[in-house]
């Protein structure tokens, strides 16, 4: 596939089958999120495959998600693990992790569409919650989790402003 026909097609997901992800396919996936570039290359990241129906209903009742979370055969939770030789902040007054963590996730997202699978990057959970339902040590950071599984198809695009409406040239 195309990348941009991937970045056109890709739509968040909300709503997922009990249709099982193939290993393959999950292989891929993740092997997508480990190409994704680092600052420094550190590769300061962990992700957490969850398929463990009773764990994803801790990780729903107890980190205030949407019901995907339950839904998904598959929930990937993406960890930034502490950079033992880097600042955080980088010179443009910026936090890395964060940005570390949401190419993976977009990389991985991709794939997944490429795949024919369906994801969302999730931002609104308590990651207390998670940390404590998945073991997570206390300096690891929970940046997202991103369901991944079958849809029916339905999900409504969603608009993106014009190209002239968030581009300029030259200057602001
Ligand atoms: C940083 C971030 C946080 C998000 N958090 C949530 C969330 O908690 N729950 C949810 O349903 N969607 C969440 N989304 C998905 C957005 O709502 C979605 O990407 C946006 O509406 C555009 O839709 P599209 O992905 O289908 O193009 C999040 C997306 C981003 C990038």
């Amino acid at each position: 596939m195309e990348v941009m026909e991937a970045l056109k097609g890709r739509q968040s997901v909300k709503s997922y089958l009990p249709t099982p992800v193939e290993e393959e396919k999950l292989q891929k996936v993740l092997e997508a999120g480990r190409l994704a570039p680092s600052s420094y290359n550190s590769q300061c990241r962990k992700f957490i495959v969850v398929t463990d129906p009773a764990v994803k209903k801790e990780i729903h009742d107890k980190a205030g998600t949407q019901p995907m979370i339950e839904q998904a055969p598959v929930v990937l939770v993406l960890c930034a693990t502490p950079d033992t030789e880097h600042e955080d902040a980088m010179p443009c007054g910026e936090v890395k992790h964060p940005i570390d963590m949401a190419l993976s996730g977009a990389y991985m997202m991709l794939e997944a569409y490429d795949q024919g699978l369906g994801t969302c990057w999730l931002g609104a959970f308590n990651a207390d919650a998670v940390k404590e339902v998945l073991h997570i040590p206390a300096e690891v950071k929970v940046v997202t989790m991103i369901p991944l599984g079958y849809h029916d198809g339905t999900q409504p695009r969603r608009d993106r402003k014009p190209v002239d409406e968030i581009v300029s040239y030259n200057a602001f």
